[in-house]
């Protein structure tokens, strides 16, 4: 019997790490890592992907754009992972898009949202997508079915802690582009807990930018 895949965009998984594998110096903590150059590499990787995707916990400590600036080129989606939908109204995710090039917001929240939270959002322009839930939170593969379906081919995540640890753990990473910063941060790891199985990195390569070393692979996971 032939069973097909499901449809779903190719996954970068992105972000900047200290050298004891941490990506803030604490839980919620805005903490800046990457060197100007890392930086522009990281915007330039933006404006080569239809989508960009991070977890509300990140938008409420960095209230990130994550739009592309340092270069030139075409901001992505942006998406943001939110059961809840927990995303303040005055977010800059929010408030940026009065810019006629940057796309409306895409939040992917579960029944869990409280109607009048969605009103809020809906109001403020924002496209709120009703997903399944997977253990209480954003069911991962139905999210990125309903991307492909709005013509998403290309997704970049960026984050943070929670989120890199759930598209690893359901194994839905395609390729990593990680920053390794020149210092040690003893705070919020990147991987807090262990997963079930781990990836294999081919073709690995490496850029240096400024002080920063950036690794690039491609995953291969078991019996794929
Ligand atoms: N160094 C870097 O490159 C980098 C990049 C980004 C962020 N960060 C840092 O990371 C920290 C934030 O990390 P975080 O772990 O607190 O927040 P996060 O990963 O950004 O967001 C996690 C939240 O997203 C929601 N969510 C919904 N569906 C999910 C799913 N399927 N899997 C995982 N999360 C889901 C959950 O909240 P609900 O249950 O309410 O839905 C969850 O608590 C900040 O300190 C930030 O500065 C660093």
């Amino acid at each position: 019997m032939v069973t097909t895949q499901p449809k779903r965009p190719r996954v970068t998984l992105s972000y900047a790490q200290s050298l004891d594998g941490c990506i803030a110096a604490a839980p919620g903590q805005r903490t800046l890592l990457s060197s100007s150059q890392a930086m522009q590499m990281t915007h330039a990787l933006r404006a080569q992907h239809d989508a960009i995707l991070v977890g509300v916990g990140t938008v409420i400590a960095d209230n990130p754009r994550l739009n592309v600036r340092l270069v030139e080129g075409r901001s992505p989606q942006p998406i943001v992972l939110d059961s809840q939908l927990r995303l303040p109204t005055n977010a800059a995710l929010i408030q940026t898009p009065v810019h006629p090039l940057v796309h409306p917001l895409w939040v992917f929240c579960t029944s869990a949202a409280p109607p009048h939270r969605q009103n809020a959002l809906l109001t403020s322009g924002t496209q709120v997508f009703l997903v399944n839930d997977d253990h209480g939170r954003v069911n991962l593969s139905e999210m990125l079915q309903v991307c492909h379906a709005q013509g998403v081919r290309s997704l970049m995540v960026e984050g943070g802690a929670s989120v890199i640890h759930a598209f690893l753990q359901a194994r839905l990473v395609d390729r990593v582009v990680i920053t390794l910063a020149p210092r040690w941060l003893s705070g919020l790891p990147a991987l807090g807990t262990a997963l079930p199985h781990l990836p294999q990195l081919i073709n690995p390569s490496y850029q240096i930018l400024g002080p920063d070393i950036v690794l690039s692979a491609d995953l291969v996971w078991e019996n794929e």
